[in-house]
């Protein structure tokens, strides 16, 4: 009996349909990437390293395992695959939700920095068929002007800071301040930042807002609004961008909507709205 099928059927007892489904499965596709690169012990030595580097890396701040499946387009693929074909597409979590963001009221401020360049966003949370949906529950956090997350930079953000938890109004509406995120590069100082060098991948993900919607009786998407022209748009070092979440950064010199949402003109206005699937 070949080595390969020996090692399927060791798992042929297992009780758990789906687990016994994911071993052999994992062992097919394994030996089957082991015997199409051939590595040597070194090699394989070498690439046990790796892993274990990474699971070194990792701390309660830091998720290096989620950074590799990451890059490898791994986690873009369980979204999608997981996804649903109706409402706003979902992408990736990423490894900076790591705090539980305050809760604010609509139309307050996220950046607590005192930007100088204020961005209004707003939207509105419907269902498929168009009902708004009051009440939902939307979770947003987002680098500084310079690319950094508070957890990132504790001696220069106050927690909290670019992170809110907002509740939508009667009409399913949504808005609050905050300024324009940079573009950034995600975290390189570890075993994935040695893999993008070796393989002369840039790290930059393309300027974004994340958020997590939530509402009862619905499915939550866990989505981004990228800021449509900013650099590494077309070219996202972990593959989460969909053309239908690049969202115009628009400036605007509405006064009307100026007063109504506490800013001065000009602002720079970005209107996202979010569909959620019944579930
Ligand atoms: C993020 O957008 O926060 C992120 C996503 C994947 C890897 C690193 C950062
Ligand atoms: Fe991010």
């Amino acid at each position: 009996m070949d080595l390969t099928r020996a090692v399927i059927e060791s798992f042929h007892n297992t009780e758990n349909a789906r687990l016994r489904q994911v071993l052999q499965s994992l062992t097919r596709h394994l030996h089957a990437f082991v015997r199409d690169t051939a590595p040597t012990a070194a090699e394989w030595e070498a690439a046990i390293g790796f892993l274990t580097a990474v699971g070194h890396k990792c701390d309660d701040t830091r998720q290096e395992f989620i950074l590799l499946s990451d890059v490898l387009g791994v986690s873009m693929l369980v979204e999608t695959i997981n996804g649903t074909d109706a409402g706003t597409e979902s992408t990736v979590l990423g490894p900076f939700h790591v705090t539980e963001s305050p809760r604010r009221e609509l139309g307050a401020t996220i950046d607590l920095l005192g930007g100088e360049n204020p961005c209004v966003v707003s939207g509105q949370v419907r269902d498929t068929e168009g009902n708004p949906l009051a009440g939902a529950e939307i979770d947003v956090w987002q680098c500084t002007e310079d690319g950094f997350y508070d957890v990132q930079q504790p001696d220069r953000q106050p927690p909290g800071n670019g992170r809110g938890l907002f509740h939508t109004d009667d009409h399913g509406r949504y808005w609050f301040r905050t300024v324009v995120p940079s573009h950034y590069p995600i975290p390189t100082d570890g075993p994935v930042g040695d893999l993008l060098t070796a393989t002369r991948r840039h790290p930059y993900r393309p300027a974004h807002i994340h958020f997590i919607v939530k509402a009862e009786a619905h499915r939550p998407v866990t989505t981004h609004a990228f800021v449509a022209g900013s650099p590494y748009v077309d070219g996202d070092a972990v593959f989460a961008v969909s053309q239908s979440l690049v969202v115009d950064f628009a400036q605007s010199a509405d006064e009307e909507a100026a007063a109504r949402f506490g800013v001065t003109v000009p602002f720079t206005w970005a209107q996202f709205d979010l569909v959620l699937a019944k579930g």
